[in-house]
């Protein structure tokens, strides 16, 4: 067999490797505790799975579905965007759906990007951007996310040349790995500097929903001017625990979301529309309150593991968004080094941040996907297997 070449650049896909070495350790009888993949523990609404019950008795959904996504989910999310966000779109041409954001991400990339074009990347981040401008033949530029900075890129520090061939300016915030959020000034910034630079924004808004301690996470569209230089992708996955179900959106700029179209409807030919429409219900019952039930339980999971790993000499601040947090490593151990430790003494799964890039080093992200009382036996038993931060 003789594979392309431009699958020999892609690293192994973290998430699928750590999948196999948990299963091998359950295998071998050790009651693992999984903090590694951000994959909601929680159910999906039940007005949802009820929902998904009728429309899957309709036969009309049994054809192909409409390319950039059935009407009515269109106008679902355009309604939800101007009643979370206040931002008006425009279901026609501002709104396609996605079988999932990674898809629409994925995307995008393909539309936009010729070899030897630069794409603008957080490091860390999640791997997708990456990876898929390295299939495209693209040049990644990777943006340092430092303690220093909240883990906000520095527009200032990218060279002159870098912004002239850049296409692509990738963000995410509330942020997976490192669970730092981002403020409407931020994006201001953001959006000028992308006018400035002549490149489209992808803001990743997978986590828009998971905030805490007050915190409201802001769309990118909210910004005066955005929709000239932005898309957005929002996702059903984690604020309404739909990973398995595969559903999201990208809205925004009209000529962005024109030209993922043309990239899907040659590709996947859209998500089944029952479940479209059971997505779309989601909507129809209080999902703020939906989610302010989610966010007293991650809130209440992540102050029990922040607290339970200061007491061991951390110094963490609790992270006001996403379901993760970003860990610091130990001095003298590399993430990678410190993710084995607690894998292999405490039974615990972490991501070693390198995974998500090189400023990951030094870090490991941790998901708040178990309840209370399996958090505190995780920090129980690390702190058993002697681990301390300093
Ligand atoms: C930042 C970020 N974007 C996108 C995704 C993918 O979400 P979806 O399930 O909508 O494809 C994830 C999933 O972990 C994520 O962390």
């Amino acid at each position: 067999m003789r594979k392309a070449k431009r699958i020999a650049a892609i690293p192994p896909y973290v998430f699928a490797q750590m999948d196999k070495r948990k299963k091998e350790l359950i295998a071998k009888g050790v009651d693992v505790i999984a903090l590694g993949i951000g994959d909601p523990d929680l159910p999906t609404p039940e007005w949802v799975v009820e929902d998904m019950g009728r429309a899957i008795q309709k036969p009309p959904y049994y054809r192909y579905p409409d390319y950039e996504g059935a009407a009515f989910y269109r106008k679902a999310m355009a309604d939800w965007y101007r009643h979370r966000f206040d931002v008006e779109l425009d279901p026609a041409n501002e709104v396609v759906a996605l079988v999932g954001s990674k898809e629409g991400l994925a995307h995008l990339i393909w539309a936009f990007v010729d070899p030897g074009d630069t794409v603008l990347i957080p490091d860390p981040a999640y791997p997708v951007y990456r990876t898929h401008t390295l299939l495209t033949g693209g040049d990644p530029y990777m943006m340092p996310l430092l303690p220093e900075n909240g883990f906000l890129p520095d527009f200032d520090a990218i060279p002159e040349d870098t912004r002239r061939r850049a296409k692509i300016l990738f963000l995410n915030y509330p942020n997976n790995p490192t669970a730092a959020v981002a403020d409407l000034d931020f994006f201001r910034r953001a959006v000028d500097f992308a006018k400035r630079c002549d490149l489209l924004i992808c803001h990743d808004n997978a986590y828009a929903e998971m905030t805490y301690d007050g915190f409201r996470a802001p769309s990118i569209l909210e910004v005066d001017g955005a929709k000239d230089v932005a898309i957005e992708t929002y996702s059903f996955s984690k604020p309404f625990n739909m990973t398995g179900w595969r559903i999201a959106a990208a809205v925004g700029n009209a000529e962005a979301v024109a030209a993922l179209g043309i990239i899907k409807t040659n590709t996947d030919s859209g998500q089944y529309t029952a479940i479209q429409e059971a997505a779309a219900s989601a909507f129809d019952h209080d999902p703020e309150a939906f989610f302010a039930k989610m966010n007293r339980v991650y809130k209440g999971r992540r102050d029990v593991f922040v607290d339970g790993m200061n007491a061991l000499g951390w110094e963490m601040e609790k992270p006001r968004g996403t379901f993760y947090v970003w860990v610091p490593v130990p001095q003298g151990q590399t993430s990678g080094g410190f993710a084995q430790v607690c894998l292999e003494k405490a039974g615990v799964v972490v991501t070693p941040g390198a995974a998500y890039g090189p400023n990951g080093e030094g870090f490991v992200r941790v998901a708040l996907t178990v309840d209370e009382k399996r958090l505190r036996e995780a920090v129980d038993r690390l702190a058993k297997a002697g681990v301390r931060y300093r």
